[in-house]
C-alpha cells in the first residue's frame, strides 16, 4: 500500500527519509560517544587516571571545544560538499557543545571547587582564563534557548545576527584554552587554525555575496 503524500514533502518511508533517520542516527552515536566512554571511563576504566579532577576538566575541555568546532564547520563542509543534509543535524551539534561545555563547567564547580563561591569568584578574579570560559559558555546560552524553530520565526534576520555571536563564544573558549595550558599548546594551535579557517571561509563568502549584489 502506498502512502500519499503532499507535493514537495517527504514520505516517512522513502529514501530520502531513511537517510536522513541514519544521518541523525549517527550523528547521535558520534556526539554522545564521548559522553559514553567519558561514563565507561569513570566506572569500570582508569577512573579518570591519577589525577581526576584534572583529567576530567582536560576531557570534558576538549571534548566541548572540537564539538563546538564541528557544530561551525557544517554550513563550509555542506557548501564544499554539496551534502545539504547535513544542514539538519546543525543544531544537534550546537546543542551537544553546550552540554559538554555545561559538563566541564559542572566539573569544576564540583569536585574541584566543592561549591565554594567565594573561591569561584577569587578565581574569576584572578585568572583571566576562568573569566573567558565563562564569557564563551554564557554566550552560548542564549544560542541554545533561540536555537529551536519558534525562536528562529519570531526572530526572523535577528536570528543570524545572535547566531553569529557563535564565532565569539567559540573565539572565547579557544583563548580560554590557550590561556590555560601550562605547556604543551599543540592542540590549541591546531583547534585556533582550524577556527581560523572556518571563519575565512564566512567571511570569503559574505565579500562574494556582496560583490556580486554590487
Ligand atoms: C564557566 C565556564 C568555564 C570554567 C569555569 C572553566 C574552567 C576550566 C578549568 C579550571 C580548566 C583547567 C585548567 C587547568 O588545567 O588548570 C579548564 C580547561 C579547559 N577548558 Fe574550561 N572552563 C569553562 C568554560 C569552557 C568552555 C565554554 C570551553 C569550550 C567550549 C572550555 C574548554 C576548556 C579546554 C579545552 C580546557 C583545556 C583542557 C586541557 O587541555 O587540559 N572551557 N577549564
Amino acid at each position: 500500500m502506498s502512502v500519499a503524500t503532499a507535493p514537495g514533502t517527504v514520505s516517512a518511508t522513502s529514501p530520502a527519509a531513511r537517510n536522513l533517520l541514519l544521518l541523525r542516527i549517527a550523528a547521535w552515536t558520534i556526539l554522545g560517544a564521548p559522553l559514553a566512554w567519558g561514563v565507561y571511563r569513570w566506572f569500570w576504566g582508569d577512573g579518570f587516571g591519577f589525577d581526576p579532577v584534572e583529567e576530567m576538566l582536560h576531557y570534558s575541555g576538549l571534548t566541548a571545544v572540537w564539538v563546538l568546532i564541528a557544530s561551525l564547520a557544517i554550513t563550509p563542509v555542506r557548501r564544499w560538499t554539496g551534502f545539504n543534509a547535513l544542514q539538519k543535524i546543525r543544531r544537534l551539534t550546537g546543542l551537544w557543545a553546550f552540554a559538554y561545555a555545561t559538563m566541564h563547567l559542572s566539573v569544576y564547580v564540583t569536585i574541584d571547587q566543592w561549591f565554594d563561591w567565594v573561591l569561584i569568584v577569587e578565581d574569576l578574579r584572578e585568572r583571566p582564563f576562568i573569566l573567558s570560559g565563562s564569557a564563551a559558555l554564557a554566550l552560548m546560552v542564549p544560542l541554545a534557548v533561540t536555537s529551536t524553530k519558534g525562536w528562529i520565526r519570531r526572530l526572523g534576520r535577528r536570528w543570524v545576527s545572535l547566531h553569529r555571536l557563535v564565532y565569539l563564544s567559540a573565539g572565547l573558549a579557544l583563548l580560554h584554552f590557550w590561556w590555560g595550558q601550562k605547556a604543551d599548546l599543540r592542540n590549541a594551535v591546531i583547534a585556533a587554525a582550524v577556527l581560523a579557517v572556518l571563519l575565512g571561509a564566512r567571511v570569503w563568502w559574505a565579500v562574494q555575496k556582496r560583490r556580486r549584489a554590487a
